[in-house]
């Protein structure tokens, strides 16, 4: 068989480490394991897919990003990407597997249903993915988050500041949470379950009180401003896809100017972004993401298409494309009570 593997939107720690599973397994029973350049930009410009050979992913399983490259690519052009994607599909590969989030998987499963022979696998380090308790990405990004809140802390507690931290996440507040969970912080923010300022000055205050000359906030990039006492910002929009970088609508400074405003607080703002996505993944990401790759390899050579495998307590099943696709993961509340739960 000629088998396809590709990463789609936004790299993270770990794809890696599912491409060597893919590939080096694939290599073992005999196929060819086709590396596509740039996800789905690779498929529906010129054909941009390569055999990858043994040496191509040996010793990858600690790198970060995606040895593939990947890309924000908007398949509904008017130039009419997806029926080329599917052509491409169909001249150059038997089978195809796409490493990526809900957009990603939102195209797979079109693209499956039209007959394209293609397996998911989950990756995004939002954690958003529906159906799923495991996204390849989403551990390191949480560990790099809590990571810098213990940095942070030593500085906070000398200057006796606030320190405002805006995590990635999109419209979800994955990372905050677990990250700030993990990482000690004594607010988090998070589009879920909204905040107003009055309550984040009482909370802030309520430390005060109990002696705490220090406070660390953490804020997901996708909160409302509205809520929070602001206008909502638009943002610069995504290039390709459409769609706003969340990133550049500021919640993290625009929460840190209020606690300045209305209360009598020296604060600093730090925004982690890319650092959540960038380097070596964890041990976690890179196990996981070796099983879910593993998995969607067996449902290729088992003919077994229009599924993705997701990780359900410490068990991987195979579910169709359509079931992880059509909405976002919330943070459940019981999680964000107990993340907040803490001094
Ligand atoms: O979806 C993953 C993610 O890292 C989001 O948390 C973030 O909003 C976005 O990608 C940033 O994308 P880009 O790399 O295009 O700026």
């Amino acid at each position: 068989m000629r088998i396809g593997v590709l990463t789609a939107g936004g790299d993270a720690p770990g794809l890696n480490a599912a491409i060597r599973a893919i590939g080096q397994l694939a290599l073992r029973d005999g196929h060819d394991i086709i590396g596509v350049q740039n996800g789905w930009a690779g498929l529906a410009s010129e054909y941009a897919g390569a055999p990858l050979a043994p040496k191509d992913i040996a010793g990858i399983v600690g790198q970060g990003g995606t040895i593939l490259g990947t890309a924000r690519y908007n398949l509904d052009d008017p130039a009419g990407g997806r029926d080329r994607v599917l052509s491409a599909i169909e001249n150059h590969l038997d089978a195809l597997i796409a490493i990526g989030g809900d957009g990603t998987q939102n195209i797979s499963h079109w693209l499956s249903e039209r007959g394209a022979p293609l397996v998911g696998v989950p990756k995004t380090l939002d954690n958003d993915l529906l159906g799923t308790d495991y996204c390849i990405g989403f551990d390191t990004a949480a560990g790099i988050v809590a990571e810098s809140l213990d940095r942070l802390h030593t500085t906070a507690a000398s200057h006796h500041r606030v320190m405002v931290v805006e995590t990635m996440g999109r419209a979800t507040g994955w990372v905050a949470t677990v990250g700030g969970l993990s990482g000690n912080a004594d607010l988090v923010i998070i589009p879920e379950f909204p905040l107003t300022m009055d309550q984040v000055m009482e909370h802030l205050a309520s430390r005060r009180r109990r002696g705490y000359g220090y406070s660390i906030v953490v804020v997901a990039e996708g909160v409302n401003l509205e809520t929070l006492g602001g206008h909502e910002a638009n943002g610069v929009p995504t290039e390709g896809i459409g769609g706003v970088r969340l990133a550049t609508r500021g919640v993290g400074n625009f929460v840190a100017a209020r606690i300045e405003e209305l209360g009598n607080y020296e604060v600093r703002t730090t925004v982690l972004g890319h650092l959540q996505r960038g380097g070596a993944p964890s041990s976690y990401d890179r196990w996981w993401a070796t099983r879910v790759g593993a998995a969607a390899y067996e449902a290729v050579v088992s003919s077994t298409f229009g599924v993705i495998p997701v990780v359900r307590g410490n068990d991987i099943v195979l579910k169709p494309l359509s079931s992880v696709t059509g909405g976002q993961r919330q943070v459940p509340r019981d999680l964000y009570e107990l993340a907040t739960a803490f001094d």
